[in-house]
């Protein structure tokens, strides 16, 4: 590997924290642009905090990415809201980031001459096709978030046409981990089952419980934007995904197996219009273009995710997390 330059946006975030270890481990040198809107500075482990170069700043600080962007050999685009919550909550705040912060990164690159770009789109971007989901699908999102980053893909396009670079657009599934308490309510759904079940509050479902999601570890998705980052590739997407779907309730008997008593969740109607029955990656793109497998299953992954729980039960942040999943009772939205 050559040694390589690499900014990385949203580096303090699930995503970021993550993918950031292992390029670090591989000889990356990593400078991070940051908000710290979601979670904060203070979720950035102490291994990681010397060995980045850390700016603090938003992604729609055209000045200021395009100086940060000087002189790197590439960038990975992760900044911008994760859950759809946070577009119901905020949606020109949502919809500014994901947009207007996505095209301030291509034009700081354009002006600083850096040729490539992988960013992270969504799975979100299918919904309304049947599964599972290939890259190749036509694309007509019904919700915002997913509209905003099917823009980005579309923009990256361009951009890639005109000015000669390369940008990958990833579709991220279900992503998942250990270390997820900085989204506290944005959390993965296996994160808040475990939270709420560690401190014996009911997990609430919505519907009956056969949704499914193609849920993928962390450390797995980060694995593999950095395949696309080292791969030789013309500008195209990739799903990030491990082609298995598993539904909510399998996930809650898993919990309760690991924890060694069954859980049993309360079920609710689905309050909003618009909800994914199943997610459900393709993933031979990804497998036959970039190499990418993933490695941990859903199993190991749940196992990982209570231990990180339980090891978590001394901090302070550990009071707030059983109440994480309440956003499933209260969003009154339809
Ligand atoms: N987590 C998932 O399941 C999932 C699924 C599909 C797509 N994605 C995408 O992956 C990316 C990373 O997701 P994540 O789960 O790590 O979320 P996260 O919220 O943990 O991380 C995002 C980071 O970006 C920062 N940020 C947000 N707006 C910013 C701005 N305007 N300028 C600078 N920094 C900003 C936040 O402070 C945070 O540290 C997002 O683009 C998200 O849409 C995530």
């Amino acid at each position: 590997m050559t040694h390589r330059d690499i900014l990385v946006t949203g580096g303090a975030g699930f995503i970021g924290r993550n993918m950031i270890r292992g390029l670090l481990d591989d000889g990356y040198t990593i400078t991070s642009l940051d908000n710290y809107k979601i979670g904060g500075w203070e979720h950035v482990p102490a291994s990681l905090r010397d060995h980045v170069e850390w700016v603090e700043g938003d992604t729609r600080d055209l000045e200021l990415l395009t100086k940060t962007v000087r002189g790197k050999d590439a960038v990975l685009h992760l900044a911008a809201p994760s859950s759809f919550l946070m577009y119901e909550e905020d949606p020109v705040d949502g919809a500014s980031v994901t947009t207007h912060g996505f095209l301030n990164v291509l034009e700081a690159m354009r002006r600083g001459d850096v040729g490539k770009l992988v960013y992270a789109s969504t799975s979100a971007v299918y919904e309304g096709n049947p599964v599972p989901y290939t890259e190749g699908m036509e694309l007509a999102p019904p919700d915002l978030k997913a509209l905003s980053k099917k823009w980005n893909e579309e923009v990256a396009r361009q951009y890639s046409e005109r000015y000669g670079m390369t940008a990958i657009g990833m579709r991220p599934f279900s992503v998942y981990g250990h270390d997820e308490f900085s989204k506290g309510g944005y959390a993965n759904v296996i994160s808040l089952f475990v939270w709420a079940v560690l401190h014996d509050v009911t997990p609430v479902v919505w519907g009956d419980g056969r949704q499914t999601r193609d849920f993928i570890y962390v450390e797995d998705a980060g694995r593999a934007f950095q395949r696309a980052l080292e791969c030789e590739l013309p500008t195209q997407e990739f799903n990030v995904g491990t082609g298995v779907e598993t539904t909510f309730s399998e996930v809650l008997a898993m919990i309760g197996e690991e924890l060694g008593r069954p859980v049993a969740p309360r079920y609710v109607d689905v309050p909003i219009a618009i909800y994914a029955e199943r997610l459900w990656a393709d993933i031979t793109r990804a497998r036959d273009v970039l190499g990418f497998r993933h490695r941990i299953d859903v199993r190991e992954g749940v196992r990982r995710v209570i231990e990180a729980a339980r090891a978590a039960r001394t901090s302070p942040r550990w009071n707030t997390l059983g109440a994480a999943q309440m956003y499933f009772e209260t969003l009154p939205r339809g």
